[in-house]
Formats: C-alpha cells, sequence, structure tokens
C-alpha cells in the first residue's frame, strides 16, 4: 500500500480494490475449503455466513471508520480518538501487532508451499487424480524441513523486498489486474468439477445441505474466526488501510462490497473443490492438505490441465502477495510512526521476527510435530491464537470503544460523510448492533468455544 507515509488513494474504485486485495487471499483459496471441509461442511458455511453478516460486516465498518478518522498506525489511533487518559484502548493496537507476526509466521509458510506448486505444476509433478499420488506429492513438500523453510523465506524475501523497494503500490496494482483472471479460471474450475462423473450431488449436498447437529461450539467459534481472518478484521489491517480511504468514500458500501466479493470467490472455491473430492475420492477433512490435492485433480481431467494449472497456482501466488502486504502494514506502521525507523529498516525487522516466529509453525509439519501446547502443534496454535482468540477479542473491543466510548454523534458524523450521505437509519442500525449485539454475541461465542462455560 502507501508507501510514502499517509498519502490516500486517488480514486473511490481504487480504494475498494486495494481493501478487496487485502481481503482476498489464501484465506478464500486454502483455509476456507480446509475448515468447511473439517466441520463437517453446510452447516459450518452457515454459520460462517450468519457471522460474516451479523458480526464481520459492522466490525469491518467501524474499524475502518476509525483508522480514517484517526489517519494513523493501529496504535497511535486510540491515543488520537479515545478520551484523555483512557490509555488502555491502544491495547488493542499492540495485540494486533502481535496477531500480524503470528498470523504471518503460517501464513507465509502455506504461501511457500503455493510458490513450490507453481514449479511443480509447471513440471508435471502433480498432475494426478489419484489421492494415494497427491496425498505422497504434498507430504514430500512439507515434510521436508528444508525445501519447506526455503520455499517460506522466498515468500518473505520478495513481499519483504516490495515494501522495501516501495514498490507495493505498483505490485498491487498489477495484482489487481490480475485477479478477474484468477476469478474466471475458479469458475473454469467449479465446471469441470461439477460434470465429474458423480460429482455434483455428493459435493453440492456436502456445501449446502446443513447438519445441524454438527454445529458445536468449537465449529461455531471457528466459523467466527474465519469470518475475521477473511475480511482482515480485528487486528488493525482495517484501521490502518482506513488510515488511507478518501474523506468522499462511502465506507458502508465499499466495506459491503468487499465483502460480497470475498465471498463469492470463497463459495467458488468450495464449488470447485467439493465435487471432486467426491468424484475422486479425497477424504474432505483432510485438512490443510486438501487444496493442494483436490484441485491439481480437476485440472489432471481437463485438456491444457498442465498449463492452467500451473497458471492457477501462480495466480494465487500473487494474491497471496496481497494479502501478505497489508498484513505486514500493520507493524511497519506502528514501527517506522512510533519508534522513528525507516520504512526499510521497519521492514527488515518484522520480516526477520516473522522469519524467526516461522520456523516452529513450519516445522511443525515435519521434525517439529510432535511438540505441542495444549495439543495442538506450533502451526494449529498460531492459527489458532490469532484467528480464534485475538481476531475476536480485538473486534469485541473496537465494538465497545465505538459503541460506548465514540458515541453516535461522531458515527453519524464519520459514516454519513458530514451529512452528505443520506444513511442515517443504516448508521443507527450499525451502531445498535456494534453497542449491543456484536461484543455480547462474539463474547459468549468464544467463552463457549474455548469451554469457559
Ligand atoms: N484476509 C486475508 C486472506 O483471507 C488474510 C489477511 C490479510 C488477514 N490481512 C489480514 C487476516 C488481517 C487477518 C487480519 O487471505
Amino acid at each position: 500500500m502507501a508507501q510514502s507515509a499517509r498519502d490516500g488513494f486517488t480514486s473511490t474504485f481504487g480504494v475498494l480494490l486495494a481493501t478487496l486485495g487485502s481481503a482476498v487471499g489464501l484465506g478464500n483459496i486454502w483455509k476456507f475449503p480446509s475448515l468447511t471441509g473439517m466441520n463437517g461442511g453446510a452447516g459450518f458455511l452457515l454459520v460462517y455466513l450468519l457471522a460474516t453478516l451479523l458480526v464481520g460486516l459492522p466490525v469491518m465498518i467501524v474499524e475502518t471508520m476509525l483508522g480514517r478518522a484517526a489517519r494513523a498506525n493501529a496504535i497511535t489511533t486510540f491515543e488520537k480518538v479515545a478520551p484523555r487518559g483512557q490509555w488502555w484502548w491502544k491495547i488493542i493496537g499492540w495485540m494486533g501487532f502481535l496477531a500480524a507476526l503470528l498470523i504471518m509466521a503460517f501464513y507465509s509458510g502455506v504461501a511457500g508451499w503455493v510458490y513450490a506448486y507453481v514449479i511443480k505444476a509447471a513440471m508435471g509433478e502433480i498432475s494426478t487424480t489419484d489421492p494415494k499420488a497427491a496425498g505422497a506429492a504434498f507430504g514430500a513438500l512439507v515434510s521436508n524441513p528444508v525445501s519447506s523453510l526455503l520455499w517460506q523465506w522466498v515468500v518473505l524475501g520478495v513481499t519483504g523486498s516490495i515494501i522495501m523497494l516501495g514498490v507495493s503500490r505498483g505490485i498491487e496494482a498489477v495484482a489487481r489486474k490480475l485477479m478477474p483472471l484468477l476469478f474466471i479460471l475458479l469458475l473454469v474450475l467449479c465446471v469441470r468439477s461439477l460434470t465429474l462423473p458423480g460429482a455434483a450431488a455428493p459435493g453440492l449436498a456436502f456445501l449446502f445441505s446443513p447438519d445441524l447437529a454438527k454445529i458445536t461450539p468449537a465449529v461455531v467459534l471457528t466459523a467466527l474466526g474465519l469470518a475475521f481472518f477473511k475480511l482482515s478484521i480485528g487486528m488493525g489491517t482495517m484501521l490502518t488501510y482506513g488510515s488511507y480511504f478518501r474523506e468522499d468514500q462511502n465506507i458502508p458500501a465499499t466495506t459491503t462490497r468487499v465483502m460480497l466479493a470475498d465471498l463469492s470467490v470463497s463459495l467458488l472455491a468450495g464449488i470447485a473443490i467439493f465435487p471432486a473430492v467426491f468424484a475422486f475420492g479425497f477424504e474432505p477433512a483432510a485438512g490443510p492438505s486438501l487444496v493442494f490435492m483436490t484441485i491439481p485433480a480437476v485440472f489432471t481431467s481437463m485438456p491444457g490441465g498442465t498449463v492452467f494449472m500451473t497458471i492457477f497456482f501462480l495466480l494465487t501466488a500473487i494474491a497471496s502477495v496481497g494479502a501478505i502486504l497489508s498484513l505486514l502494514e500493520v507493524p511497519v506502521a506502528i514501527l517506522s510512526e512510533r519508534f522513528g525507523y525507516g520504512r526499510k529498516r521497519a521492514s527488515l525487522y518484522t520480516i526477520l521476527a516473522i522469519a524467526l516466529l516461522g520456523v516452529p509453525a513450519t516445522l511443525s509439519q515435519s521434525v517439529m510435530a510432535e511438540i505441542k501446547v495444549f495439543g495442538m502443534n506450533a502451526f494449529d496454535l498460531y492459527d489458532f491464537l490469532s484467528s480464534n482468540v485475538m481476531l475476536p477479542l480485538g473486534g469485541i473491543l473496537i465494538c465497545l470503544f465505538v459503541g460506548w466510548v465514540y458515541g453516535l454523534p461522531q458515527l453519524e458524523k464519520q459514516l454519513g460523510n458530514d451529512g452528505s450521505l443520506p444513511n442515517r437509519g443504516l448508521i443507527r442500525a450499525v451502531f445498535f448492533l456494534v453497542r449491543y449485539v456484536t461484543p455480547l454475541l462474539i463474547a459468549l461465542v468464544l467463552l463457549h468455544g474455548l469451554k469457559v462455560f
């Protein structure tokens, strides 16, 4: 995003696309399908939809709004908007700083697998529809400690250089131009997957015919965590991106469009994957490996598969860059604006911290697999702590701040662009939600999901 301190966007459409660039990433292509598969399919999807509408969207609106009001990084924002003496709101920003590092520690590892798959696809090494062979190919990559770490460092090197060279804006512009292509490829995959023999009926039933008995408190918490993760909210990415929004930007309209577009990419990924899972006999609950086995199988069963498969993984790699840049922006903005480091030094320190934290996450698929905390390896622990604990906690605090401290008059001024937008009813609804409904709902899901009661 912005390379010099805070030089907002030049068009309202540019803002929309940049925000979309942060939202769409491995969350759609990798995390959404694996979680949907592991949590029983349609029931999980239903809860995820509700969480996105009732919790995700209101939080996204007010978080973006605070960022634009303060035009500062995630910590300084709360010094600017909170009343004097209420220093504790800054904790939201610090928690976001930590969450960003934790998320990137595993996210960059998965991006490394995607980079490796670009090469493997081009060389025809993963052109198989056989679950055993697909599993072996994926296993060979992630269980090799050296190559999986090296690929993660390639990802960190690429994204770190983009930030340090100050070309994020340019790269994001290129990435955005390519995203419609990813969308089209997903559509093609959906058609192929649905027309495989014996695919459509079980695949669509798995995705869209919910079995309510499968919706446990843990499933609900996971769906909520995914809603936060998908919309990049609860830890300061949208505060930071909001700080680049234009004064005449219609924040509720922009965020709603981003949410809808993001949702459609995830749904397409789901429709591309699950019918094929049943046609070829993959295991829907395979977890993180699901996408890496199923997508190549669908491509393998169509003409020109190798070429399209390579392009698909390349586009996914590019989409992950946009999301990682938005994550990096949180610690980099904090380190450069609050600690007076130049952007280069701030980026370098951030990348080094992620590389260190990333070692246990990436090696948890091989030599460190047996080292567990709370029964989880480092990869799962980072994901759980960030998505299912820190982001929802950040969401509660942001809602409480806006609902009880910031107040309705300020909210009306900010979301109504000083009275120029005819959206008072909508603002009141958002206010009611973030004051009463959203924080309570998140707290219930969090406490219940963590088995506190
Ligand atoms: N939303 C991105 C994805 O789905 C990941 C991401 C970018 C993110 N910025 C974030 C997740 C901030 C949580 C918080 O791939």
